[in-house]
């Protein structure tokens, strides 16, 4: 219940379209069991005019048929364009909704997930809690519209048919499915369970296929199979017949609800309280109220599936972040030199630490080159500079300011990151730039592209900036690749540049161009330079080395 609470809580911000919508539905209904009702009424008016008994007027109901048949039309129509306009407004605000959410997790938070989860949650389950507003409360809410109208209607001619009709809706609408699905849960549930089993076991003969037959196993293999199907028709004649009994009871509670409807009215008509053409009308209105129900069997459908996919939704939204943001932002760092004063981290309380009382200072437009072998924390020296992970011990500054006081987006717009899988979105060159400055123009782009010196090599490309770099940057080289990425941070511009082992996978030519366009990058921006290969220090002045997360050693020249 608090799951549906808080699922209603996210439709907030389309309401507008959604109450719209849910209003149209109600017109449409409305319209369709009115045109069925005056229509009985008017058909059975005009005979008994026919036959001299009643006088009727008829020109004003035979326009009144026309417009509400025109307004049932209409309406359907303007019904389906709002609710997918609703829908689609809801869908937009929960992706965004929930990726605000998603965002500071990641990545520290994320990592306990699959990538493959991560995504089915992002698309299936936030697509399914749209289903909340279409075929949930929509359905709901016009059903429980519509009967009170309906009935309000209904009971000014006769109170007796309004309670049967009342009675009808209820069974129909409420205790028949509610039945019917309890009826049908366990064979329903037995059957998707057998389904995914034959599945796995029919792909397992299917690739076991010469060993069977070499073992002579398939006829022992195929009975099983058969064995497993005749199960399976079992449960779905089980199901079919819940179905099936489910509907025709449905049939047979609205034709005695019509019936007793008509028992109650009747008496009415012969005592002369009611005139004869109304209990034409009564029997069709009462046979056409069950329009406003017939949406609620498939709403308590959607809705266990909807709360299920929320409470996956909501599991993710209420991890809290691993680096908490200062509530209000510290002054602006007045330089960009880096001091980390005994610092430690672990990132888990279970694991040993990554990092354990680093102390260093790297000086404005300084670096520092950080050695040591796989696993010895270099990496997460950044992690920490980026504000992924939170530290538990030591404190880290900024041009004097403690990085907590600072926001994480604030910090990360201080650095520029250029790493062995340094990320190339799967767009143009053009498009992988902009992402470090989207207002970017072409000469900015180039005098970029000219810094990290492969602008003659995009040029010389048939289709230049447009070309298309391919999955993960694959339809470039290495080292091509790698330069787009510097392009990338000469064009961020940032004081602070995170190296980490840049120049790892390389060619020795490559290298040796890359390492030419970082001398260019590095120059007056403070740096952090990550590698295991002495050679990539080049002139680096102070260098760290690290083993298993504590400082080995440190060297000056
Ligand atoms: N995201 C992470 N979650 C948990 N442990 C991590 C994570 N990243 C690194 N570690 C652990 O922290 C230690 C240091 O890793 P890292 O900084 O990546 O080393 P390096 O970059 O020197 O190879 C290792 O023991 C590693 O297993
Ligand atoms: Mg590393």
């Amino acid at each position: 219940m608090r799951d549906f609470l808080r699922l209603l809580r996210l439709l907030g911000p389309s309401w507008r379209w959604q109450a719209t919508g849910i209003l149209l539905g109600v017109l449409v209904i409305v319209s369709n069991v009115g045109l069925l009702a005056l229509s009985g009424w008017f058909i059975a008016g005009m005979g008994l005019a026919g036959l001299g008994l009643l006088r009727i007027e008829y020109f004003l109901p035979a326009a009144a048929i026309r417009a509400l048949a025109i307004a049932r039309a209409l309406g359907r129509y303007l019904e389906r364009l709002v609710t997918h306009e609703a829908t689609f407004h809801l869908l937009s605000d929960l992706r965004v909704w929930f990726y605000i959410r998603l965002e500071p997790l990641a990545p520290a938070r994320l990592q306990r997930h699959r990538a493959g989860d991560l995504l089915s949650r992002i698309r299936a389950d936030i697509d399914s809690l749209d289903n909340v507003y279409l075929r949930v409360l929509a359905p709901s809410v016009t059903a429980l519209l519509c009967t009170i109208l309906i009935l309000g209607f209904l009971a000014r001619f006769s109170t007796g048919a309004a309670l049967a009709d009342f009675a009808g809706l209820v069974l129909v609408g409420v205790a028949l499915p509610l039945a019917a699905f309890r009826a049908g849960r366990s064979s329903g549930r037995q059957a998707v369970a057998l389904r995914g089993q034959l599945r796995a076991e029919i792909a397992d003969t299917v690739r076991g296929f010469e060993e069977l037959q070499v073992f002579g196993a398939m006829e022992r293999q195929i009975a099983r199979h058969e064995a497993a199907y005749a199960q399976l028709t079992v449960l779905q004649q089980r199901e079919t017949l819940v179905e099936a009994a489910a509907g025709g009871a449905a049939l047979f509670l609205v034709q005695a609800t019509m019936l007793a409807a008509l028992v109650v009215a009747i008496p009415l008509a012969l005592a002369r309280t009611l005139p004869g053409p109304d209990i034409a009308m009564i029997a069709l209105l009462v046979l056409a109220s069950f329009d406003a129900v017939s949406g609620l069997p498939g709403a308590y459908r959607a809705l266990g599936q909807t709360l299920a996919a929320a409470r996956r939704i909501f599991e993710i939204v209420d991890t809290e972040p691993a680096v908490r943001e200062p509530a209000q932002e510290a002054a602006t760092p007045a330089g960009f030199d880096i001091t980390f004063r005994h610092v430690s981290l672990r990132y888990d309380d279970a694991d040993a630490w990554a990092l354990q009382d680093v102390s260093f200072h790297i000086p404005a437009g300084g670096a520092l080159g950080v050695m040591g072998q796989t696993g010895s924390g270099k990496t997460s020296l950044g992690n920490l500079l980026l504000r992924f992970w939170e530290f538990q011990e030591g404190e880290i500054l900024v041009g004097g300011v403690p990085i907590d006081t600072l926001s994480g987006d604030t910090m990360r717009s201080y650095c520029a990151v250029i790493a062995q899988q340094t990320h190339l979105f799967n767009t143009s060159i053009r498009e992988n730039l902009r992402i470090a400055r989207p207002a970017a123009t072409v000469a900015q782009m180039e005098q970029a592209l000219t810094e990290a010196g492969i602008l003659d090599e995009v040029r010389a490309m048939p289709q230049g900036l447009d070309t298309m770099v391919g999955e993960m940057g694959t339809r470039l080289s290495g080292g091509q690749a790698r330069r787009v990425a510097i392009a990338r941070a000469f064009l961020k511009d940032a004081p602070i540049l995170i190296l980490d082992e840049p120049t790892e996978g390389l060619d020795a030519f490559s290298e040796h161009i890359v390492i030419n366009a970082l001398g260019r990058l590095t120059r007056g921006r403070t740096t952090l330079l990550i590698t295991h290969r002495p050679q990539a220090l080049g002139n680096i002045a102070q260098v760290l080395e690290l083993e298993r997360g504590t400082v080995l050693s440190r060297s000056k020249t």
